[in-house]
């Protein structure tokens, strides 16, 4: 019994160990499996560190069953380990762009993400925020609320954590259809939308934002569905604007299609100096679970421009890591 035990075991290693990955460089728009060897379903979300773990959480849309959203970990960006479905959807028609941020003074992880669904006949008529909260990483997160911020239609969202003063705002895609981006300020414990809420006038989905030597630079794409469009980016010395189009900074984009992606968050990486990720989705015409991600390092120029060049592979060695900090 032993032995044939043994030999079924040696012939299930081989296919096993295919199935471990092992990677150290991002490869945009290519295969990227998880710990399972499996493809990574996790779209339109974004990434946080958190660092009494010093454990990189990435949450996005799970579009396979079960559909909700999904979290995976790592310790180095590049491999991941799936965490499951973190939340289902339930009876909720559509749950997208899921937005996670970490309130360590609560040990509370707070989920913003686009609820909606067919209202009126009109699908994507909800068009609402959803927030859902868990005591823990991994979930399970739990539905509290979900609403028009101030009474505006919302639809794609995206989110920034202001490192200096923790407060969280959400970019959304606003009003009839995605006309304008509107930028509210959440509370402090991330659990509600403040009145703080303006239409920064500029235009229209999957918002990502950095801020760099006092200017904040918003990234969105155009309104085209699952087929990508020419990206934009704004700036302004203020995150409620207003802001200033500066064109495209898709630099090289022979498709005109932001390198054939749209984007979804705009992580800072820890430890390197203006080590700004681009997150992209390559939807390929439909949201299907096989997605591929187009993740690119951005640049500001010195004469502070933002920059996206496409890189076949790339690694973290492309950004300059921190100085520790002197104790004395
Ligand atoms: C896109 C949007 C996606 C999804 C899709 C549905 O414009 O960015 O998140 O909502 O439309 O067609």
């Amino acid at each position: 019994m032993i032995l044939i035990s043994l030999s079924i075991l040696a012939l299930c290693l081989p296919a096993l160990s295919q199935q471990h990955t092992d990677y150290n460089s991002f490869k945009p728009g290519g295969e990227w499996l998880d710990n399972n060897g499996v493809h990574i379903d996790c779209h339109g979300g974004n990434i946080i560190y958190v660092e009494s773990l010093k454990t990189f959480y990435w949450y996005g849309e799970h579009r396979g069953e079960p559909q909700g959203a999904s979290c995976y970990s790592s310790s180095d960006l590049y491999n991941w380990k799936k965490e499951g479905v973190v939340i289902e959807k339930g009876n909720i028609q559509i749950l997208e762009r899921p937005k996670v941020v970490y309130d360590a003074s609560t040990g509370r992880y707070v989920m913003w993400f686009h609820y909606d669904g067919i209202l009126d006949g009109r699908n994507y008529g909800i068009a609402e925020f959803g927030v859902a909260v868990s005591d823990k990483p991994t979930g399970p997160f739990v539905v509290q609320n979900h609403y028009r911020p101030n009474g505006h239609e919302s639809r794609d969202i995206g989110m920034y954590i202001d490192p200096e003063t923790k407060k969280a705002y959400i970019g959304y895609a606003a009003d009839h259809v995605n006309r304008t981006i509107r930028m509210v300020e959440l509370s402090g414990d991330y659990l509600s939308t403040t009145t703080n809420d303006v239409d920064i006038e500029a235009h229209c989905e999957g918002p990502g934002i950095l801020k760099k030597n006092g200017t904040f630079y918003l990234l969105t794409s155009q309104c085209s569905g699952w087929t990508p469009n020419p990206g934009t980016y704004y700036t302004s010395s203020a995150i409620m604007g207003p802001y200033a189009n500066q064109g495209s900074p898709f630099i090289g984009d022979a498709g005109n299609n932001s390198f054939n992606s749209q984007p979804c968050y705009i992580f800072k990486i820890p430890g390197y100096k203006d080590a700004y990720l681009y997150m992209g989705d390559r939807w390929n015409g439909s949201g299907r679970p096989e997605s591929q991600y187009v993740f690119l390092p951005i640049t500001i120029t010195a004469d502070g421009k933002m920059e996206i060049h496409w890189h076949n592979e790339w690694n973290l060695s492309f950004f300059t890591p921190e100085k520790r900090r002197s104790n004395r």
